[in-house]
């Protein structure tokens, strides 16, 4: 089958043939329907994460259950599932308590005298967020999928693998977003944009989108931002602060930059928690102002929206097959797996939101 491989850090993709192992018993074989390109995809290019290569990119896909290994009895061949790369051991002190999102991962993965889940003519091919989408077909843990309604598209569906779960999960399930109080989303890319949906499902009461990219904010419009701050036109800190005198209850970065995270922390108001969607490049430290912490104001993390993607991913199909939830309007395009390298430059410029492959059936 034919993937899209990354064999050193600053090269382009390569669509490469690799291949599938046979499903071990906890293991589901999926033919992709569509994946999404998300920002998380281009780090280990750039090398600001590090992971091993080569390997087959991708995190946020679609698809129909091809085989199933032995064990598995929760999905049959012909299902259609979302896959999520939380995927969840369900024994460890995270799964237990309540926060399988960041889970251990206990016997998730194959062990090292296993064969590879992928290979290429007998070499590794290293498996990417325990999933790599940019390919035909997958070969997962049985507990890094979701099936999904019969009527929801596969195109949409795709989105809530990662980028829609994240943002509505920061919302709901990180931060805990309350009806009439102030939000303000720094970054309005596919993650950001769901971040602002997110805001609007919880009832926030002003909605300020800030990016530096026009077009980016028109669409923060349309997803229901009530405010606008152009970053490219000053401080984006003292912009919000004009709007709301005091500054917000809750703010949300979604970009991963030192500076940006620092203005989340900035524009809070007493109180205010700030929640940092962005992944942060290896080494990087961030600096807050200590005395602003006597004010209660917290700094905290999401991974994946601290998302229970076998709740959470069912209720947003539902939530978009009801028309309360816009993910028509979060893709910019749609491309074949070949477009791959061009779709990451687009990425990189900022004008499109979410970019789809489909994946010829
Ligand atoms: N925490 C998680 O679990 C998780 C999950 C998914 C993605 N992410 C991360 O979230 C981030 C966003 O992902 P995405 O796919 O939405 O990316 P994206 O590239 O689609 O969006 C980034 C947006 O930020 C804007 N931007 C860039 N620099 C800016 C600045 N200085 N000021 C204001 N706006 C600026 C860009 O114009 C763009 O609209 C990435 O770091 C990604 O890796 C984290
Ligand atoms: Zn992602
Ligand atoms: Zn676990």
């Amino acid at each position: 089958m034919k993937a899209a491989v990354l064999r050193a850090i600053g090269q382009p993709l390569q669509i490469e043939e690799v291949q599938l192992d046979r499903p071990g018993p906890r293991e589901v074989r999926i033919r992709t329907v569509a994946a999404g390109v998300c920002h998380s995809d281009i780090h280990p290019q750039e090398g600001t994460q590090k992971f091993p290569l080569p390997t087959v990119l991708g995190h946020e896909s679609a698809g129909i259950v091809e085989e199933v290994g032995t064990a598995v009895d929760y999905v049959k061949p012909g299902d259609a599932v979302v896959t999520c790369l939380s995927v969840f051991c369900g024994y460890c002190e995270y799964c237990l308590t309540g926060r399988p999102a960041i889970c251990r991962k206990v016997e998730t993965r194959r062990r090292r005298d296993q064969p590879p889940r992928i290979s290429q003519n007998g070499e590794t091919m290293h498996q990417f967020l325990d999933l790599s989408s940019f390919a035909e077909e997958l070969l997962v843990h049985e507990h890094a999928l979701v099936k999904i309604r019969e009527d929801m598209p596969l195109d949409k569906a795709a989105l809530l693998g990662c980028g829609v779960t994240t943002g509505l999960g920061s919302v709901f399930n990180t931060a805990g977003v309350e009806p009439g109080t102030t939000v303000a989303v720094i970054g309005c890319g596919g993650v950001g944009l769901a971040t602002i949906q997110g805001a609007v499902i919880a009832g926030a009461g002003r909605i300020v989108a800030i990016d530096r990219i026009p077009s980016k904010l028109e669409l923060a419009k349309a997803m229901g931002a009530t405010d606008l701050v152009n970053a490219a036109e000053g401080d984006p800190v003292r912009q919000v602060r004009d709007l709301i005198r005091g500054g917000v209850h809750y703010s949300f970065e979604a970009i991963g930059l030192k500076e940006t995270v620092e203005q989340a922390f900035d524009m809070l108001g007493r109180g205010g928690v700030a929640t940092i969607i962005g992944l942060i490049p290896m080494g990087v430290r961030v600096e807050i102002d200590g005395e602003q912490l006597v004010y209660e104001k917290k700094l905290q993390g999401s991974n994946m929206g601290s998302n229970r993607f076998r709740i959470d991913l069912p209720r947003y199909a539902d939530l978009y097959l009801a028309g309360k939830l816009k993910l028509d309007e979060l893709i910019s395009r749609e491309i074949a797996l070949e477009q791959i390298n061009d779709a990451f430059d687009a990425l990189r410029q900022g004008e499109v939101a979410r970019q789809i492959i489909r994946f010829k059936q």
